[in-house]
């Protein structure tokens, strides 16, 4: 009884720590002289101590410029979703060690290089619901601490080759629901961590062999809802640590159990809605003894 109050207690104390920032962006003429007001409730707290900034939605910020952040030199955590931001000046952030960056759901097409530089403690970074359409190499240059990264539901269709290669430390990266045509070989050559990788809901067509040549901790891999018409041989040679793959809904005309040669720890392999002629579950088992869900309904 004792334990449960002071839990109580505890949790009480941590949510209205957490939930007594509030901030508004309060609007000037055109996006002159606007800037962002918190509070913390309760509190005598100077507002340079606030750390995690969290944005009502449906502001219209337009511009995230320098001044606008200025004010707040502790942040770390920023949430500003669904604030119909266009663009980031490459100097908003500059001085700033943020930890978490959830800009989801705006307006963002494109990021300059240099705004993310420095920021080596950047490890979530969300950028789903926007408009990308072109990742560069100057997209993501300098998140080198980046561990998970959401893309979901842009328009990127262009992925320059060298344009994910500073984010050694990634684990998670999902690009579902983009409009993906294909990917150059060399585009996660150096995205050695990572462990979850989503394309579902692109047009890709094929899978080379070296794609997934360095994703030796790859454990989650969908591409489900693509055009993929073959994967070609040895394409997932080298993701021995591979578990749970999802190439449903696609055109595939065969699936070679030679693919599963060396993804030895493979648990679940979804195939269904392909146009697969033949294929040998006894092969496969002898290849994969952690199997227990293959779906290959709606198949030739
Ligand atoms: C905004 O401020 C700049 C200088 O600070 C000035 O040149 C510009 O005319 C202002 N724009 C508006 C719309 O007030
Ligand atoms: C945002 O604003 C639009 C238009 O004013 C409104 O329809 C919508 O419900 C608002 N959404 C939220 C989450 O407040
Ligand atoms: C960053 O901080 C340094 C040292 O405090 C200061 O000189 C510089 O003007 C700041 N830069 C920006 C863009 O705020
Ligand atoms: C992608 O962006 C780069 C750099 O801004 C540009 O050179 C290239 O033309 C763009 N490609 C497309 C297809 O828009
Ligand atoms: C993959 O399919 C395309 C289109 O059907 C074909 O041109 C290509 O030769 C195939 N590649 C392999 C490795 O089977
Ligand atoms: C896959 O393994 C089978 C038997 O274990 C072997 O005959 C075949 O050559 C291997 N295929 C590849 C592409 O390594
Ligand atoms: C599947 O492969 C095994 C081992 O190669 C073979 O003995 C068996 O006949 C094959 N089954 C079918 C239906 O082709």
């Amino acid at each position: 009884m004792y334990m449960k109050s002071f839990v109580l207690l505890v949790l009480t104390l941590f949510v209205s720590k957490i939930s007594t920032e509030y901030c508004y962006y309060r609007h000037g003429k055109e996006s002159n002289g606007s800037y962002i007001e918190c509070e913390l409730a309760g509190t005598g707290e100077p507002i340079e101590g606030i750390s995690l900034m969290h944005l009502e939605r449906n502001t219209t910020i337009s511009i995230l410029k320098r001044e606008l952040l200025a004010p707040f030199p502790n942040l770390k955590t920023l949430f500003m979703t669904a604030a119909n931001i266009r663009k980031i000046e490459p100097d908003a952030f500059t001085n700033l060690t943020l930890v978490m960056v959830d800009l989801y759901n705006n307006k963002l097409e494109v990021l300059r290089r240099g705004t993310f530089s420095g920021q080596k403690k950047i490890s979530y970074m969300d950028l789903s619901y926007n408009y990308f359409k072109n990742l560069t190499a100057a997209t993501f240059s300098g998140l080198i601490g980046l561990e998970w990264l959401s893309l979901n539901a842009n328009q990127i269709g262009l992925i320059e080759s060298s344009a994910l290669n500073d984010l050694v430390k990634l684990k998670s990266l999902y690009l579902r629901y983009n409009k993906i045509p294909n990917l150059h070989v060399d585009t996660f050559k150096k995205l050695v961590a990572l462990e979850i990788l989503d394309l579902s809901m692109n047009n890709l067509k094929t899978i080379s062999a070296g794609l997934l040549s360095n994703q030796g901790q790859l454990y989650t891999l969908l591409l489900d809802f693509n055009a993929l018409e073959n994967i070609t041989d040895g394409a997932f040679d080298k993701t021995i640590a591979l578990t749970y793959l999802d190439v449903s809904n696609n055109r595939l005309r065969e699936l070679p159990e030679d693919l599963f040669n060396n993804t030895n720890r493979l648990e679940v392999l979804r195939a269904s809605n392909n146009q697969i002629r033949a294929f040998n579950y006894t092969i496969l088992l002898s290849k994969t003894s952690f199997l227990r869900e293959v779906l290959l309904y709606n198949n030739s």
